[in-house]
Formats: structure tokens, sequence, C-alpha cells
């Protein structure tokens, strides 16, 4: 495991290095969900892949940018990673990030054992969740990542990040999100699930939403990539991570590109959440 986790200080170095000096422009393709591709989300995979296959204990790699996965001789760790999230936002200069999930015996949501992501902001944060969860910072000048502090979540927050497209949000769901406006919570959502759950995390607490929509009932979060990393970091921190009904860990994958709403908080929000679907999940079944 510790392999792994030095492999991906390597390819954070890496890709903050891209980020910096390489074209913004997109490309003319799309990733297998249908996304537009930038120039550096195609170079950040490179990057990964090229990292991840001198790791001895990894058997096999599957990303965001591919449709299958590259397997191995050796190994037994499988991790699947989003190599540039957020890329949308490249162009505006607004933070990114890369995410790693680390499962043994395939990728189900039980099945994740470790989960790391890299936040490319004004400084370059690395936070790994094992036993606990951890922040480290990188040094400019050695390229390495110093050990911050441990992170933990506290019951309830301030801050909330709602997340899918307003005109399609189910009735219910809206007005649970303004009840909690109405509570005092103030509105933190970039359009990066890397950074709007890392503020979340080192503020403490508060809420982070991407819900079934009307016209996406299986929200747009991916789950191999995205949902189940962040799920794995959020409960290492005390916090909890749900698809409205279940812990988002109790899931299991139909595609590696399979996708799942998804909540991410502290348990007073997510409580919230719990009884608001629990409530209204008829209407769900449209
Ligand atoms: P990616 O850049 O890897 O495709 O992911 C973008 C994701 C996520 O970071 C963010 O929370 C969400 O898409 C935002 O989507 P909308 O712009 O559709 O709200
Ligand atoms: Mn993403
Ligand atoms: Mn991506």
């Amino acid at each position: 495991m510790t392999d792994i986790i030095k492999a991906i200080e390597n390819i954070a170095v890496e890709i903050y290095e891209a980020i910096k000096t390489k074209d913004t422009g997109k490309v003319d393709s799309c990733n297998v969900s249908g996304d537009v591709q930038v120039k550096l989300d195609v170079i950040s995979d490179e990057i990964v892949e090229k990292h991840l296959l001198k790791v001895k204990s990894i058997k096999e790699i599957i990303s965001e940018e591919k449709e299958t996965p590259i397997t191995k001789e050796e190994g037994e760790y499988f991790v699947a990673y989003d190599p540039l999230d957020g890329s949308s936002l490249i162009d505006v200069d607004l933070s990114v990030g890369s995410i790693f999930g680390i499962y043994k015996d395939g990728y189900n949501g039980k099945n994740i054992k470790a989960s790391v992501y890299v936040v490319y902001g004004p400084r370059v944060e690395m936070v790994v969740a094992r036993d606990v969860v951890e922040l480290f910072r990188l040094n400019e000048n050695t390229k390495t990542f110093e050990f911050v502090k441990e992170l933990k979540l506290k019951e309830k927050g301030k801050i909330l990040g709602p997340g899918g497209t307003q005109a399609k949000w189910f009735d219910f769901h809206k007005k649970m999100i303004d009840e909690l406006f109405m509570e005092g919570y103030r509105l933190r959502y970039s359009g990066g699930m890397v950074p709007d759950l890392h503020q979340i995390l080192l503020k403490e607490g508060g809420l982070f939403a991407y819900p079934a929509t009307t016209d996406k009932l299986k929200g747009k979060l991916r789950k191999l990539f995205e949902v189940f990393p962040f799920a794995y970091t959020y409960k290492k921190a005390g916090g909890e991570a749900v698809d409205g009904f279940k812990d988002l860990l109790t899931l299991k994958a139909d595609g590696y590109h399979d996708t799942t709403p998804c909540f991410f908080g502290s348990r007073y929000e997510i409580d919230k959440v719990l009884k608001t679907y629990e409530k209204n999940k008829e209407k769900l079944k449209g």
C-alpha cells in the first residue's frame, strides 16, 4: 500500500507541472461517460497509468478516461482513478483534483481498502484515508508531501454544496436544500467535487449533494472513481456517505462507469437527507 501512495505522490507532482505548463484546450473526443475531454484529461491519464503500472502490488487499473481496465500478471490491488476531476474548470483557473480508490478483490463499495485524493489549488494538498484520514501538503522545494494533520468531521457543519441541474431537481430535494439554507447554511459550490468536498472536510462539516434528477435518476458521479473513494474518506473521518437511503459503501457497481446519486457530510445533515428521502421514496419511482 505504501508503494501505491508513494507513486501517487509522484503522479501529483507531475500532473501539477502539466497543469501549470500545458495547453488548457479541448480535444475532439468524449470519454466513456460522454464528457468532452480536455487535453489535460488525456495527459493526466497517461501520467497516472505510467506510474501505477510500475507498482508491484497493483494487479489492475481502471480510469474514468478508459473503457476497460489494464490488468497485470502480478499484484493484489485494483486501483480505480479519476486522473483530473473538475477538468472543465481548468480554463477558468479554479482548483481541480485527482481521485484514487484502492480496492482488493474487485471494485464494489465493500472492497475499498484506502482512498487518496489530491487538490491542485494555490497549494497542492493530498488526503490519504486508511484507518484514519491524514492531510499532507506538497513542499515545492523538495517535491515531497509533508504531513499536516489528521482530519475529523464534527456532528454538524455550516456549508452546503448542492450539485445537479436545479431545474431537474425533485421538489422534495429542493425543499430540503431550501430548508438547510433557511437554517443558516452558506453556499459553497465550485463544480469540482474534489475542492468542494475538500472544503467541507477541512471546515469540519457540512453537506455535498449530487442527487438523482428527473432526467438522470442515477445521478452523474461515478461510483468507482469518485463516489466510493470519497465515501471511504468521509466515513473514516467520522462523517457519513449515502445514496439517499443506504451507506454508499454497501453498493455494487454495474459496470466500470456506473453512477449513483450521492450525499457526503456530517451526521446531522446526512440524517436529514435520509429522513427526507425515506419520506419521499415513492416520488423517485417516476
Ligand atoms: P470530471 O471533471 O472528472 O468529469 O468530474 C466533474 C464532476 C465533479 O467534479 C463535479 O462535482 C460535477 O462533475 C459537476 O457537475 P455539473 O457541472 O454537471 O454540476
Ligand atoms: Mn470527476
Ligand atoms: Mn475527470
